[in-house]
């Protein structure tokens, strides 16, 4: 099979990639590296990765002619700053409209799309299930994000969107555990806010993907989400005990920032019911793999979607 990944040089892009070679599939990944690491894709038979921009229509033209891929997995997105509306304006919604735009000339077989949780805003139920109205408004991320969604279902192309939990694994560069263990192992000051999130491992996400590349599940949305949620400080325990590392006094709570939400717990039922699977991986297993990723490769840099809550 011929996949083509946007953003296929980020964090779930990579690892979807390297799955699909394992398999003997031929694999075009294109990415700017916004926030992607050229270190995440390894040179290797069947891969091949474009630098680019998905907003500039004659590449895409150019990527899809040549390539012809029969599944488009759409991963690339913007969320580095939360004031920069017009970039994410650009790759969440015109990229994504170029992208939906071209894999309806190319009649591919099937286009994947990711979209945040956050397109429900402070939820009105626990757990939300997919139903659940969209209030995207505080968030320019989760604006674009939701409106992208609508550009995908609108082309009529046979689609999977997932609704994602927190992502976590080696190559994660966003969220709590980049940042915790950054700022611990260089011996500064952390704090957790009080809340909750429903963490999954990144190859259990792969899994599910894996099998609606492969045609598994209907037309529409789905969440990926273990079906319960842990507290920030859990994660941040965990990632201090794989650290070796003994506090003299318990972690500061803060209270979260403006345009964050006390807890995201997504029903995962449908999956269930059409993959046969949801995360299950717990943060004992996969916090080590991710700080070990972490040990060997280093960050430079982390990313959020939130308003930064300055650090003492
Ligand atoms: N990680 C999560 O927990 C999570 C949760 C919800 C949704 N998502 C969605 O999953 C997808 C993958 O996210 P991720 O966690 O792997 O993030 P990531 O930042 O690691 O991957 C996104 C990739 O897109 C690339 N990119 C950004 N703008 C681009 C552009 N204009 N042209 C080409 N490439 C561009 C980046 O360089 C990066 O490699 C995104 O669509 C994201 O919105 C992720």
């Amino acid at each position: 099979m011929k996949v083509l990944i946007t953003g296929g040089a980020g964090f779930i892009g990579s690892h979807l990639a390297e799955r699909l070679l394992a398999r003997g599939d031929e694999v075009l990944c294109v990415d700017n590296y916004e926030t992607g690491r050229r270190d995440n894709l390894k040179p290797q038979p069947r891969l091949t990765v474009v630098e680019g921009n998905i907003v500039d229509v004659r590449l895409m033209e150019s990527i899809f002619d040549s390539f012809r891929p029969d599944v488009v997995v759409h991963a690339a997105a913007s969320y580095k700053s939360p004031d920069d509306f017009v970039r994410d304006a650009q790759t969440n919604v015109v990229g994504t409209a170029v992208t939906v735009k071209q894999s309806q000339r190319l009649k591919v077989r099937r286009l994947i799309y990711f979209q945040t949780a956050l397109c429900y805003g402070d939820p009105i139920e626990q757990p939300i299930t997919l139903n659940h109205p969209f209030h995207p408004a505080k968030s320019s991320y989760a604006i674009s994000k939701t409106a992208a969604e609508y550009y995908v279902r609108l082309s009529g192309l046979n689609h999977v969107t997932f609704r994602l939990a927190n992502a976590y694994g080696p190559r994660n560069l966003s969220g709590p555990l980049p940042t915790f263990y950054s700022r611990l192992t260089a011996g500064k000051s952390v704090f957790v806010t009080d809340t909750r999130r429903d963490f999954i491992y990144v190859m259990d996400l792969v899994d599910i993907v894996e099998k609606a590349i492969d045609g598994q599940g209907a037309t529409g949305a789905y969440h990926i989400s273990s079906g319960t949620d842990q507290s920030i400080q859990e994660l941040f325990e965990c990632a201090i005990r794989e650290l070796g590392m003994k506090l003299d006094k318990p972690v500061e709570v803060r209270p979260r920032a403006p345009d964050d939400v006390f807890t995201i717990l997504l029903d995962p039922s449908k999956t269930k019911q059409d993959f046969g699977i949801i995360p299950s991986t717990p943060l004992s297993a996969g916090v080590p793999k991710a700080i070990a990723y972490y040990r060997q490769y280093g960050i430079s840099e982390t990313y959020t979607h939130l308003r930064r809550t300055e650090n003492k």
